[in-house]
């Protein structure tokens, strides 16, 4: 595996490629992205993937510089799954100067769940990833189905810019116990680890009350956050949504006949999980 780091450098090692698949990351890789790298091993080669840690993404409060970061161990699984290139750049590298320009996704989508607590997130996620295709002009990208939202609003961001890229969704993996895998997982207390899958089973509780019929929405969720309080989480929310654009869907469960999705956030202790299962 080849590790880039800069754009100009990058270009000349996939000049004339034409099917690259892309899976950006911002590092301390698990199970969950390995899984990425190989589904984009189906859509196109060479795989490439990124390491950076966006700051444009995180907020004043947030995690940027605790964020994990484990180059060495993570270059040698990359290259376990025969990634071709990893294009690792610093912060000179990719925004040399301030970043002014930005893609803003639209509000519907884009400032409600994790956009209304975490504002200015997905003006950073989509902002780097545009930049990121821009550098390494994948024919197709990997994104897992655990940032729900984020995969919708790089489609949409794609389609309506006409990137010439796919996006494929790339199924959740999560431990034995049902908790997603993720980066932040690492946070955890012991305690607090035996207690997070505990966001998922929530949510198939939701998904077994939305199937039976019986209960509004509203009810549902309102369920759902007081378990979740009860056991000690904070919510943020849990929302049940239609999974083609993430709006509410009507309000009365035994007429809603669109494929739905329920997504959560919540803290436990000072870490904030997110998960979300299709209905
Ligand atoms: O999902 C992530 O790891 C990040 O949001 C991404 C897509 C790499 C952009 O920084």
């Amino acid at each position: 595996m080849k590790v880039v780091r800069s754009i100009e450098e990058l270009r000349s090692q996939l000049l004339g490629q034409l099917r690259t698949a892309f899976v950006p990351t911002m590092g301390n890789l698990h199970a969950g992205h390995l899984s990425l790298m190989r589904l984009a091993a189906r859509h196109g080669d060479p795989v490439v993937a990124s390491i950076f840690v966006n700051r444009l993404q995180f907020g004043p409060k947030e995690d940027f510089e605790s964020y994990p970061r484990t180059f060495d161990a993570d270059c040698d699984k990359l290259s376990k799954e025969g990634v071709y290139v990893l294009f690792a750049p610093d912060e000179r590298e990719l925004y040399p100067e301030p970043q002014e320009y930005r893609v803003s996704p639209p509000a519907a989508l884009g400032d409600t769940l994790e956009g209304e607590f975490r504002p200015g997130f997905f003006v950073g996620v989509t902002t780097v990833v545009l930049k990121l295709f821009s550098c390494v002009q994948p024919r197709a990208a990997v994104f897992g189905k655990k940032d729900y939202q984020q995969l919708m609003i790089v489609r949409n961001m794609c389609r309506q810019f006409s990137l010439p890229c796919e996006i494929i969704a790339a199924e959740t993996v999560r431990a034995d116990d049902g908790l997603a895998l993720s980066s932040r997982n690492g946070y955890l207390s012991d305690p607090e680890r035996r207690e997070a899958p505990a966001l998922f089973r929530t949510l198939n509780e939701v998904r077994e009350k939305v199937l039976a019929r019986d209960l509004s929405f509203a009810a549902i969720e309102q369920s759902a956050r007081a378990a979740l309080v009860h056991r000690g989480w904070r919510p943020d929310y849990v929302s049940i949504r239609r999974r083609a654009d993430l709006k509410l869907p009507d309000s009365d469960a035994a007429l809603s006949e669109e494929p739905l999705v329920v997504l959560a956030a919540a803290h436990l202790g000072k870490t904030r999980l997110i998960d979300n299962l299709e209905i």
